[in-house]
């Protein structure tokens, strides 16, 4: 409601848009009295008629001496005009809006009658219209879930601006406001461009000799495309005139690209058809996401919580989706190799379509996914180009930190940059060491995305002793490598997940391992190749967990990747207790891969050996679940690294356990836990997703329901995981808010 509310709202001009606003104000009360004025008498007498409008007002003063907020819906030519007229009943305190789909024109107009632009004026434009015109089409839901863009100058008054604001949120619009000249590029790119291809199409088929037939076989393609054709030609002729120089640009840059998409149809070129193809057709899929910083595509809402209720025993046979880290090389690799590279079991989750969107901004023609197959027209070492702007990697530590390696040997300039969870995580990591090596890297307020890095610079081998064990910093320094001169060494304090090695070997790469020291030589070229990435156990570890604690549980999981360096998962339940049987091994395109089948066995608490915390690093969260359902205490430590992941998870972990009445001890590096019975209750997962995940799986456990809040990110790493979770046993609901 408003907090004072409007007595008389006038409006000058009773077409659709003039018509629908005094309608919707109406009915919503949100004006004690609507009056309206439009120079042709019928339109004015017809609005009375058809209750759009209270009364109708004889001329522009006496509608001016009535009113308290004056709405000008008159085309943009007419405003001045308006103005003059009716100044001489203009008190400072009116409140002068205005609905027209040009800003800078209006604030002209304004400013030719005031000398400046007035206080009390809050120029705005609605997002909404219809190919109806006249008060006979007024609509008072118009504007409903349609955005209102207001753009204040710095003397707008702000009590003005409020009430503007107040009375198009009242019409059920979103308001958003941006200064003059950005709506006018805005809207040139986003409406005045495609309205004019859409007129100059019809007409163009329109006066085609054959253009009887082409209008009869016109299928949905033709009439979609074209339906905006059919709006006001004087309102569009008028919006071409006054927004004239941001339309110009717009259709330079349109027609530019037309003659390029002309030449390759010409040249029979369909690798440029299919690069603008796959590139336009992701962006228009998830481009609200993108509109919104998200994460580049996910079928969840913005705010997902988890209700999870009783449920168990976990029983079936399953596979889970594709592994991350192995989808996301595949992506770079793919894209850097000669040839077209066929992944398959390609993970669909936020952050490898982050890694995939990445490499189509930088040039790449990419097909897919679809169902996990992908297809990538590998441009070659050196076939990168530089993206229209800066990268932007949602949640995924792993492209940041491997792009950064990868992106620092390329001729040009790039920015990476990230969600709000990345961009607290620690870069100077691999910026550092790749510093050592010639990169021109820098790194934000302590030593935080965005990440930029400068083009053109030589890099040379080193041998770098990492100090903590990581396979992003590992990885990202071998990417770097690939363009050094000479060799790069990285030593590892403890092994740590091992795949860039191997799928390089994959893309025919020779790289030297020996012990805990990888070496690679600079210069060599990638072949294109086939890969299937197999499940991940990562993914694979809730459902170990799940069916370990669960009475009564029996459930195999298919198809796992179960390469040394990853299954710490298995290792330390099997320490606990756990009954996990691994069968049909097999190597699929250089990492082994087996079924496992888990049953239910009592577990019992330990000290988890410090040289598995690498192998295990993401299923602490759901490990930590396992821990408080056995028997005994369990002491984690030497696990410092997990304060550094999607969240603090040592921290996260401790508090949403004492949300539900289980209690730790917790160290810098790690906690202490020990059996206990969990309790229901509200837990925060803080926006990471396997904390999400991890107490899903307590819920199979817990005495009363769960309710786990911020759970959209589970789309990152795990996009079907509450659908597979249902079918084996859990009970979860989800509840999503926009
Ligand atoms: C990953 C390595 C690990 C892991 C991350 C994926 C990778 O990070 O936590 O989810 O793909 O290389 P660190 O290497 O930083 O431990």
């Amino acid at each position: 409601m408003l907090q004072s509310r409007v007595k008389c709202l006038a409006v000058v001009g009773l077409g659709l848009i003039g018509g629908s606003l005094a309608k919707a104000v109406k009915e919503r009360s949100l004006a004690e009295k609507v009056i309206g004025y439009d120079r042709r008498d019928s339109e004015a007498a017809l609005a009375v008629r058809l209750g759009v409008v209270d009364e109708a007002a004889p001329d522009l003063v006496t509608l001016a001496s009535r009113a308290d907020v004056i709405v000008l819906a008159v085309p943009v030519g007419a405003v001045a005009p308006v103005l003059e007229e009716m100044r001489s009943a203009l008190r400072s305190d009116h409140i002068l809006t205005d609905v027209g789909s040009v800003k800078g024109e209006i604030e002209k107009a304004f400013i030719s009658v005031f000398g400046e632009m007035p206080a009390n004026a809050v120029l705005g434009h609605p997002i909404a219209g219809s190919e109806k015109s006249g008060v006979q089409a007024a609509n008072s839901a118009l504007f409903e879930n349609h955005k209102t863009i207001l753009t204040p100058v710095p003397v707008t008054d702000s009590h003005a601006l409020g009430v503007v604001a107040a009375l198009w949120r009242g019409m059920g619009a979103e308001v958003l406001f941006m200064s003059v000249a950005h709506h006018d590029e805005v809207l040139a790119a986003t409406s005045h461009l495609p309205h004019l291809i859409a007129f100059s199409l019809v007409d163009t088929l329109a006066g085609a000799d054959d253009n009887k037939e082409i209008f009869r076989y016109a299928a949905g393609g033709f009439r979609d495309f074209t339906r905006i054709a059919a709006s006001d030609p004087v309102m569009w002729r008028d919006v071409y005139l006054t927004n004239r120089d941001a339309v110009l640009k717009v259709l330079d840059a349109f027609d530019a690209d037309l003659k390029k998409l002309r030449s390759a149809i010409a040249d029979g070129d369909g690798q440029t058809l299919l690069g603008v193809f796959t590139r336009a057709r992701a962006a228009r899929e998830h481009f609200t996401k993108m509109l919104e910083g998200k994460a580049y595509k996910t079928d969840m809402a913005n705010n997902v919580t988890y209700v999870a209720g009783k449920g168990g025993p976990v029983c079936g046979d399953i596979r889970v989706p594709g592994d991350k880290s192995m989808s996301h090389r595949s992506i770079m690799l793919g894209s850097l190799a000669e040839g077209v590279t066929e992944i398959e079991g390609f993970l669909e989750g936020e952050d490898a379509l982050a890694t995939l969107q990445a490499f189509r901004d930088m040039g790449v023609v990419i097909e897919g996914p679809d169902r996990g197959s992908v297809r990538i027209n590998g441009v070659g070492m050196h076939g990168l180009k530089q993206p229209p702007g800066p990268l932007y990697l949602g949640n995924s530590g792993t492209s940041m930190r491997l792009l950064a390696g990868l992106l620092s040997g390329q001729s040009f300039d790039v920015e990476l940059t990230g969600d709000e969870s990345l961009s607290k995580r620690p870069m100077e990591r691999v910026a550092k060491p790749l510093r050592e090596m010639g990169a021109e890297i820098s790194t934000s307020e302590g030593g935080r995305p965005p990440v930029k890095i400068k083009g053109g610079s030589k890099l040379h081998g080193i041998h770098y002793d990492m100090p903590v064990a990581s396979a992003q910093v590992k990885s990202s320094l071998v990417l770097a490598g690939l363009y050094a001169e000479g060799e790069t060494s990285v030593t590892e304090p403890a092994p740590t997940r091992d795949h860039s090695e191997r799928m390089l070997r994959g893309f025919g790469y020779p790289v030297d391992v020996n012990g805990s020291k990888v070496t690679i030589e600079g210069g060599h070229r990638l072949n294109a190749t086939k890969i299937d990435v197999p499940s991940d156990i990562s993914s694979a570890a809730f459902f170990l967990v799940a069916a370990s604690i669960t009475p009564g549980s029996d459930l195999t999981l298919r198809h796992v990747g179960v390469n040394p360096t990853r299954v710490g998962v298995i290792s330390i339940l099997k320490l606990m207790g756990a009954d996990i049987e691994l069968s049909n091994h097999k190597e699929v395109g250089g990492e082994p891969v087996a079924d496992i089948r888990v049953r239910y066995a009592p577990l019992k608490g330990i000290r988890i050996p410090e040289d598995q915390v690498p192998l295990a690093i993401d299923e602490f969260p759901v490990l930590f679940i396992a821990a408080v359902c056995a028997e005994g205490e369990t002491v984690l430590s030497g696990a410092e690294e997990l304060r550094v992941k999607e969240s603090d998870r040592i921290q996260t972990m401790a508090d949403g356990l004492a949300a539900l009445g289980v209690g730790s001890e917790v160290k810098e590096d790690g906690i202490v836990l020990r059996g206990a019975e969990i309790g229901g209750g509200a837990v925060d997962s803080h926006g990471d997703h396997r904390i999400a995940m991890a107490f899903a799986v307590a819920s199979l456990r817990a005495t009363g329901a769960i309710v786990i809040k911020d759970c959209a990110n589970v789309a990152t790493s795990f996009p079907s995981f509450t659908t597979l979770a249902n079918e084996v046993g859990f009970n979860l609901r989800t509840e999503e808010t926009a």
